[in-house]
Parts: C-alpha cells; structure tokens; sequence
C-alpha cells in the first residue's frame, strides 16, 4: 500500500514537474483564454449592454419610514413591479450606508458577514424638506445632506450645496430578482432579463412620446399595461440570454439553480479626475477609464504569468475605490463577495492638458467628474460611502468599518529568505549559515510545499526533514524563525488523517449535489475545506496546537498559499460557482471571502497555540477587505523583468490605501532568472517596502544573496543593513498604521493632496510623512529623477545628508550603492544603527534619533517599542509611545501615550541633527538630575550636528537645549 502511494506520488510529481517545465520553456505571458472578459461572465455584460438614462427604478416615497438606525423605502422596478427594500443610514465619523435587497425574496441573498468589525454606530437622519418627487434629510452629526428623489430613484450626497456624489444619476441601477427556474410555472408570468431592458427602453421612448403628445404620462401604468402582456418574444429573449440560467466556460459548466441574480449600481463623483484602489491589479497607481475596454474585475484568481498594466483580475480583492481631488477625498466601500467588475469613466478622460487649458481659457470648461459603475454577480447592495473629507478621514473610517492593520511581531519586518525549495534539513543550515558568514543580517527561512510528505500539509517529508524540532531548534539558536507552507487544499488520501477527519465530520466544500467537492491542486486530488464555515475554522485553528501540527515549534509560522482557492483543473483555475458551502450558500455568493477566512482562520491558530499570548506571523496570497487584521499578503507570482520590479511599487501602495499595508513582492522575481543587476535592485526596492522577502520558483537557479559577485553582493549588505537599522522607525509605522489606519507606505498625494504633480506618481513614494523613496529600477541606470514636493519643503539625502528644496525635479546621479531615500525637514526618525544578525538581536539595542530640521527649525517624530511579539501592549499596556519635537533649538522627548509603561534596556545613544548650525554649547536636562554638558560634533560643510552618548533612557522625560 505504502510502496503504491509512493509510486503515485512521484508519478504526480514527475507530471506537475513536466508540466511546470513546460510551462516555463513557454514565453512569459498570461494565456488570457484562460480566463473571462466581460462579455464571457453573463452578468457583466448584460449589466453592460444597459445605457445610462434609462432607469426602472422608482422609489415610493410615501412608504419611507424613519427608524432610530435607518430609513426605509421602497424601490419599484416599473417593469418587472419587483419591490426592492432601500436602507439608508448616516454613520458616526461622515459615512453613509445603503442596503438594498429584495422586499421579499425567494430565498435570503447573501449578505458579507465577518468584515466588519462591529455594527457600525449611526447617526440619526431626519427629513428636512420635501417636494412631490423628492425628499431632503439632514443627518444629525455631519456636514452634509442627503436628497432621495423619487422617479426615477436617485440619491444626491450634498456639502455646504455642492454636490459631493450621487447614487444612481446615471440610472445604471441593476436588481436581478430571483424568480423560479425555467419550466415552472413562474416562467410564464416571469420575464428575463433582455425582455426586460426591451421593455425599458420601449417605456421610456413610448414615454418620451407620450410626453410630447400630452405633455404627461403614467409610466406606472404604462409599465402595469406592458408587463401584463403576454410574452411574445420569450424564445427570442431566452436565446439572448444564454448566460442567465446556465453559463458555459471553456468546457465547465456553471448550472445556475437560482438564475440571474446580479446586482450593479452607479456613483458619479462630481470635481474628481483621480480615482485608486480596488486591489489586486497589475496596475499603475491612478485606476485607468475603463470605457471602450475591459471594467477592473474583482475576483480571487490564480493567474499564471501575470500580465502588466491591465484590468484582469489577480489573487485578492478589496471592493473599495478612493478618489482623491485638491479639494476633497473619498472613498466607496462595495460590501460583496461575488465577482465583482467595476468601470470608470470620466469627462475628461483623453482630454489633454492642452485641451483643459483650452476649455478653461473658454469659459470653463466642464467640471470634471467621474463616474464609477459596480456589478456583482449576487448577494445584495451594500454600500458604504466615505465622505472624508480629507484623505486621513477616509484612512480612518474604512479601517474603522474592517479593522487596521494587525500589529505584526517584529521578527516579520525583518528580512525573509524563501525559495521553491530548501531541499532538507542541511540546506536549511547552510544557508542560515550563509547568511551569518557573509555578515547579512536575516530572520527568517521559508520552506515551500516540497518539505510535507507528498504535499500532505502539517508533516514533513521524513526523509528531507527527518528532525524538525531540532531544526527549529537550531534557528531559535541563531534567534531567527522559520516559515512552512500550509495551503488549503487537502489531499484525498484515506490515510492522511487530516483529510479523513474533515471528510468524516463533513468540513468540506460541496458539490452542487452534496458530495464533497474535489479538485486539482499540488497533491494531486484534494478537498477544500470550508472556511466559512465557523466550525471547521475552530477545526482547523485547532490544528496549529504544538501537540497536533508535530515538529511545530514557537519561531514557526505560517505562509497561506492557493487560498483564492486555486483549483488546477476548475474553471478559471478555481473553483466552481455552483459548489456548495456551509448554509447552503453557492461559491459565487462567497468566492472572494474564501481566502480572507483562511487567513482569519490560521492567523486565530496561532494565537491559540501560545494561549492567546503570541502575536501571529500569516502570510497569504489571496485577501478580501478586511484581511489587514491576520497578517502579511504578497503580489504573487511575478517575473525577474524590470517592469515587475516598477510594478510592485503601485501594487503595495494600492493595497496600502485600503487598509494591507503589510505588502510586498517577491524579490528578484518567482519566474525566470534574475541578472545580478536587478537582483540587486530588487533587494534595495524591498528594503523600503513592508514585506521583505525573496523567493523563486523551483526551476530557477539557486540565487542567495553570496552567490553574487562582490560588485552586487556589497550594495545588497548595504540595503540589508539598511532596513534593519530602520526597524524602529518600521515597528512605529506599523504602530501608526494599527492605531488609526493610515498606510506605512503611501503615495506621494497622500502627503501632497494639493500638488497635482504628485497624483499620478507611482515610481516613488512616501514611508509614512518623513521618508521619501525613490529607487532605481532601470537597468544601467545612471540617475534618477526625484520630484521632490513641497512650496517650503527641505528634503536630506539621507546617505551625503545634502539638503534639497522643493518643489523641484532632482537629478540624481547614482551608483551600484545608491537608494534615493530624502527625509523630510521637519521630521524625526529613530534608527537602530548596530545592525546584528536578526531583528531580535537587535531588539535592545540603543536608538539613535535622526532629526531632519524644517526651514523654520522644527521637527517631530515618534517611537513605538514593545516586547515585539505579545499582546500585552494590549492586554497590559506594556508599550512605551515616546514623542520627539524639536522647536526653539530644543529636542523633547515627551510621552506620547501615558498609558504605555514597559522595562527595556534601550537608551539614547546619538542624535544627528540635519540642517543645524554650530551651537556653542549643548546641555542635556533630564527630570531630577541636574543639568549635563554634552560633546558633540559639527560638520560645516553638511550641517550635521552629531551629539554623542546623551546616554538617556528611552523611557524618561529629557530636553536637549543648543545654546
Ligand atoms: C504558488 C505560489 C508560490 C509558491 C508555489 C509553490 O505558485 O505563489 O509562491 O512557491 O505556489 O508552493
């Protein structure tokens, strides 16, 4: 039996070798046939056949009803009579919700649990005026107004009387209800889809007729006379719709047993011209108009080979898009798991900055706006509007909706060494080793799917990895962790416990009959667990404990992988709508919250393991809104190509805008082979970009960091030692980002929101409001040219400490070594400058203060320290939150939160002040100890003013003066 299963194991690992090698003798392109445009995906393009202008929907303003939480009213499709349930709510903090679902559903639409991190408080809403056709609300705590107007339904979001964003102006409102199969009886009384957009149009011209002929008609009735006519052309409009019932892929079949049940609405956005977000593309930063070609789509796929600079959809999703203006911000939250397209499309797209100018010399010219159209394959609308007003407002009320950013243990801001695969036990060692013999500092090793028998996830294959405790063992030595592989397809094997306990206790995903749902993936034939399913998360948190997943230890975590799911064999490479999960629910309902409850689920393991003391370290590759709160996520399978290097910096920094901000790219690129020129520069991209972690696919060559020659190896150390010393200033960031929601790394318009020069800029960009980054990522590059932002602005190189003032485009000439990172005058940045071998040799070490004056002599920053791996910053308040400011040729340290008490060994040990003078006399004053002189150091020619050893505690209360 055993000899059998080995034989079979090979054999599969022979076929996915050949077929893996196959696939890379291939050019490197996506095969798009693999997967869906819109005109392929039913729904889309029947939602996108519909024009604006022509919209059924009314809403029965004498059926409003106001709650203490919401108002009411119904919505009526004039065609199909169909009454749908509008939930309007004002939310505490600027934001708006609207649900809408049917009045009386067959059967209940999914509605998105989990995302939200609690019911979000309201705010009340009160009728403020009223007409025939429309009603005015005035919301009890915010600014703005809100006019619902009747026929044809429409929601107008006002500020001060200007018109901030409308709901449904362009009519483009779309609510398949559900109706009983074909051959019922309700076939006869029903009407699909194409008959119904017929009637629509036939509506409004019979209507625009009857206007000019009696100057006013009753579309009401109208619709009642035509809908109660008998079908005619019901074959005609069933051929027209081939999609609605049951949709063909390539050869899959998805058999559609409640029919069409889309959803689709549109938001115009008068005053924006710049809209981001809506994660994961491979796409520039500002989003593209999206008329003409293919919308963005939203649907968590395992692409292989994926392209760049299109609107294909990618692993994640995050159904929030940002808009951005010099005089305003905001964002719409889309609350739906099903696949999801979105377009854009702007007044002004194509218009060049000439033919603006031009406009605006004539009169004017329009004012922009741009209009976002949403479509979702099911569920229900549920909309969440982001009134800002400033872009740090919409930071703030999305991650008050999903959570912020989990505070990550420090060890994983650290650097991460992963390859498709350490071969075994020895490997691992020699290259720990490696790291430790060519001085680079490292925490963390990754083991890919080779390391578990026969990709039987939490074992290891006993022949490469014979001794796994005493192989973590080893690392806990060196006090660096390790990372293994746990990927949510189980292989179907009667003798792999795990798959026999989820198949017996029935924690599988099903089919559409109720079998267990199999498919293609790593090991062959596999199960999905279903993960939305609350008792097979427990299970499967559960099997994380140190006594079920053998030869786990605490410096092991977890890396999430094909969590989309990624189904080899299923259409799209994943799995089939019509499959069934925990509910009754079909996969369409769920597809894309599928990875964010693995997630959920391993990131709750890990803490559980520790006894609820530890904080996790999970990365994963697929991500919903609301994944920020279990860890790390990464942009998948790129190439060793220059443009996937420039390409993983608009991927994070959109992540970053809604809510992951612990992104990052493989470094050097999964597929193909890196030259030592871009390796190198990869490493120096990743240094500044919060997840840092190299690995390659297992048929590219080995590729650790000494296998280099000197030239790059050198400015490889130098970027590695790089971002440890500015782990402090990652760990405060990431802090930040926990607190309040705000990006670790952001676009340059976040800092700049008035600077239009700065809104389409995606080769460079800001780590939180202090450091501006620029690397290189062309080949043979011998400069590089950095926009440096800001009327007043003074920017410090932070290697020669040369001070720059903006605005202004600077040329930068550049070596091998070179990083282009300036810190802003005006800020403070604490760096650990005694780089070890792993953060946590680091981690108590003396902190040097670099102070970067602003032009009037003043700057602030902040430091965040913590034990760096418990909750009991949480639990106990066991922090220190330490403030910096500098004003009046005085540095201050003060406490930022008071609250915040914790032991640690770290002192002060320098401070660098840029742009200083020459002070005659520096005297340090720390409360209760009488006033000491201090020794310090001026450059004239740079103006770095060095102090040495003020030798005091991070913790205490200190000024320095500069008499
Ligand atoms: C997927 C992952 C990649 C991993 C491979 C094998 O392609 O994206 O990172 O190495 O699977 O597990």
């Amino acid at each position: 039996m055993a000899a059998v299963a080995v034989r079979r194991r090979r054999s599969w690992a022979r076929f996915a070798l050949a077929c893996l090698g196959l696939c890379l003798s291939t050019a490197f392109a996506v095969d798009r046939s693999n997967f869906k445009t819109c005109d392929q995906s039913s729904f889309c393009k029947r939602q996108r056949a519909i024009q604006p202008g022509f919209s059924p929907y009314r809403a029965l303003l004498d059926s409003l009803e106001l709650g203490p939480d919401a108002l009411t009213v119904h919505l009526v499709n004039e065609v199909t009579k169909v009454v749908l349930l509008l939930e309007l709510q004002g939310l505490k903090g600027n934001m708006t919700r609207i649900r809408i679902d049917e009045l009386k559903p067959l059967r209940p639409r999914y509605r998105v649990p989990d995302v939200l991190v609690a019911d979000p408080p309201t705010t009340r809403l009160s009728v403020s005026g009223r007409d025939e056709n429309s009603v005015e609300l005035t919301v009890a705590e915010g600014p703005y107004k809100i006019i619902l107007t009747g026929r044809p339904f429409r929601l107008d979001l006002l500020e001060d009387r200007s018109l901030v964003l409308s709901v449904n102006a362009r009519g483009l409102m779309v609510f398949e209800h559900q109706r009983l199969p074909r051959n019922s009886f309700s076939e006869k009384v029903s009407l699909t889809f194409g008959s119904i957009w017929d009637k629509i149009k036939n509506l409004f011209s019979r209507e625009e007729r009857k206007e000019t002929a009696e100057g006013n008609g009753s579309p009401n009735e109208e619709a009642a006379e035509k809908a109660d006519q008998p079908e005619e052309n019901r074959e005609k409009d069933d051929k027209d719709e081939p999609g609605a019932w049951e949709e063909m892929f390539k050869t899959h079949s998805d058999s559609k047993p409640f029919g069409p049940t889309s959803v689709g609405l549109d938001f115009s956005l008068p005053g924006m011209e710049y809209v981001y977000g809506i994660p994961e593309h491979a796409e520039d930063l500002r989003l593209k108009v999206t008329e003409g070609g293919e919308p963005y789509r939203l649907y968590n796929l395992d692409v292989f080979q994926y392209e760049l600079y299109n609107p294909m959809a990618l692993y994640g999703s995050v159904p929030v898009l940002l808009a951005h203006s010099i005089h305003r911000d905001l964002g719409i939250f889309w609350l739906n798991a099903a696949e999801t397209w979105v377009d854009i499309s702007s007044n002004t797209a194509g218009k060049t900055l000439f033919g603006k100018m031009l406009d605006y010399l004539q009169g004017g010219g329009e004012t922009p706006q741009t209009d976002v159209r949403w479509m979702s394959e099911s569920g229900i609308i549920d909309v969440f509007l982001l009134l800002g007003p400033t872009i740090s407002d919409v930071f703030r009320q999305y991650t008050s909706l999903t959570g912020t950013q989990a505070l990550p243990p420090l060890f994983s801001l650290g650097y991460h060494q992963s390859r498709w695969n350490y071969r075994d036990e020895a490997d691992v060692f020699e290259v720990d080793q490696g790291f430790d013999n060519h001085d680079l500092p490292c925490d963390v090793i990754w083991l890919d799917i080779e390391h578990a028998d026969g990709k039987r996830y939490f074992t290891w294959d006993s022949s490469r990895f014979p001794q796994p405790l005493a192989m973590l063992e080893h690392l806990a030595g060196k006090r660096r962790k390790l990372v293994t592989i746990v990927d949510p397809h189980i292989k179907v094997d009667s003798e792999y416990p795990v798959h026999e306990e989820l198949r017996s206790q029935g924690l599988y995903v099903k089919t559409r009959d109720g079998s267990d749902y199999e498919g293609w993936c790593w090991p062959g034939s596999a199960g999905y667990p279903d993960f939305t399913n609350i008792k097979m998360r427990a299970w499967w948190a559960n099997m994380f404990s140190f006594d079920k997943y053998e030869g786990s230890a605490s410096n092991l975590f977890i890396w999430n992988d094909m969590n989309e799911p990624s189904v080899f064999n299923g259409p799209e490479v994943t799995m089939l709508k019509d499959a069934r999960h925990d509910g009754g629910w079909e996969h369409r309902d769920i597809h894309n919250i599928y990875g964010f409850y693995v997630h959920m689920a391993t990131a709750e393991g890990l803490i559980q393991r520790s006894g609820g003391t530890e904080r996790p370290f999970v990365l994963a590759r697929a991500f919903f809104a609301g994944s920020q709160r279990y860890g790390a996520v990464w942009t998948g399978d790129n190439a060793a190509e220059w443009g996937h290097l420039k390409i993983s910096i608009p991927m994070c920094l959109s992540m970053g805008l809604v809510g992951l901000s612990f992104c990052g790219a493989d470094i050097g690129g999964f597929f193909k082979n890196p030259e030592p020129e871009l390796l190198m520069r990869w490493y120096q991209m990743g240094a500044y970009q919060p997840f840092y972690r190299a690995h390659a696919h297992m048929d590219t060559g080995r590729r650790e960091p000494w296998l280099l020659a000197p030239e790059y190896l050198g400015p490889i150390r130098d970027a590695l030692r790089q971002r440890y010393a500015l782990l402090p200033f990652w760990y405060t960031l990431f802090y930040r980002a926990h607190l309040d929601g705000h990006p670790v790394m952001r676009p340059m318009w976040v800092q700049y929101p008035k600077d239009v020069a700065t809104f389409s800029l995606d080769d460079q960009f800001m780590l939180g409001d202090s450091l501006l980054v620029h690397p290189v990522a062309e080949p043979g590059a011998r400069g590089v040219q950095v926009y440096l932002p800001g009327e007043g602005e003074v920017w410090y190189d932070t290697q020669s400490h040369q001070k720059h003032h903006g605005p202004q485009t600077l040329y930068l000439p550049v070596t091998f070594s070179s990083i282009p990172v300036f810190q802003r005058g005006g800020t403070i940045i604490p760096r650990w400058e005694r780089v070890r071998r792993s953060s946590d040799c680091m981690k108590d070490d003396p902190i040097t203060l670099y102070v970067a004056l602003s032009p009037q002599g003043t700057a602030e920053g902040e430091l965040y320290l913590d034990d760096g791996h418990t909750f009991n910053y949480e639990t106990q308040n066991e922090f220190l939150f330490r403030k910096f400011t500098f004003s009046g040729n005085t540095l201050t340290s003060s406490s930022a939160d008071p609250r915040g008490h914790f032991e640690t060994p770290i002192w002060i040990e320098r401070v660098v002040i840029l742009g200083a003078g020459k002070p005659a006399s520096v005297l340090l004053e720390t409360e209760g100890i009488p006033e000491t002189i201090l020794t310090f150091h001026h450059n004239a020619e740079t103006s770095v003013l060095t102090l040495r050893k003020p030798e005091v505690h991070v913790s205490t209360d200190w000024s320095i003066h500069l008499r």
